[in-house]
């Protein structure tokens, strides 16, 4: 029997990557955070001493993109060449150039196909938890539970806050609201595609949503 694969996507600061996490502990699935997949590639970009706004260039590099993704959701880590970048892909260079980085076709091709890849090991086991902007439209449309994970933009940008300990209302709309307005030009993660449930974190707690989200997981695996 095929493991479960759990689709999740939203805007920023929803509670993507902190839902699935748990999600994926309580049910001992598999974790893939497919943004740092983006912000790896772009962190490797930038090691490279390439500019993320030479397409040509940084579209040639995904080819030979030597990525190791841990999905281990008590430990998850992002490895390339050799070397945990795990922490080194949340600098905020490292946010921008990956905002600019995934608007590439090409880009966005390669990384696909392997995002892919790891959901297809994830279901030869228990199954997985897999995040991102496009994961429920474009990489997992067949996944048998999809959720589009939202909230207030006030709620994202308070909780970004209490995340990152940014004060500058103005610093945290532009790493909130503006890179998300950019990223929808290439990724449609504001509405939910048909069979996708919606789900309004903005007045929940984070019990509160982790238990609707293995409530949806129990409706489809009992049926
Ligand atoms: O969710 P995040 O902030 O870690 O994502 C990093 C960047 O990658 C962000 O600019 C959106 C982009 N991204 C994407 O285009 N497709 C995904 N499936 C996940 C992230």
């Amino acid at each position: 029997m095929n493991g479960i694969v759990i689709a999740i996507d939203g805007p920023s600061g929803s509670g993507k990557s902190t839902v699935s996490r748990a999600v994926a502990q309580q049910l001992k699935l598999q974790y893939l955070d497919t943004g740092a997949m983006y912000r790896a590639f772009a962190w490797w970009v930038l090691d490279q001493g390439q500019d993320p706004e030479n397409a040509e260039k940084v579209g040639e590099l995904a080819d030979h993109f030597p990525l190791r993704m841990v999905c281990d959701p008590k430990a998850p880590a992002v490895v390339v060449n050799n070397q945990d970048i795990t922490q080194a892909i949340r600098q905020p260079e490292v946010t921008m150039a990956a905002s600019t980085v995934s608007a590439y076709p090409k880009v966005r091709h390669t990384l696909i196909a392997l995002q892919r890849k790891y959901i297809e090991v994830g279901k030869k086991n228990r199954g997985i938890v897999a995040e991102g902007r496009d994961i429920t439209s474009v990489v997992a449309p067949q996944a048998p539970v999809r959720i589009l994970l939202t909230a207030s933009a006030a709620a994202r940008l308070a909780r970004r806050s209490k995340q990152t300990g940014e004060r500058d209302q103005a610093v945290l709309k532009r790493t909130v609201v503006t890179r998300d307005q950019q990223d929808a030009r290439t990724t449609s993660f504001m509405e939910p595609g048909e069979g996708v449930h919606l789900l309004d974190s903005t007045a929940l707690t984070l019990e509160a949503v982790i238990a609707k989200v293995i409530s949806w997981v129990e409706e489809e695996t009992q049926q």
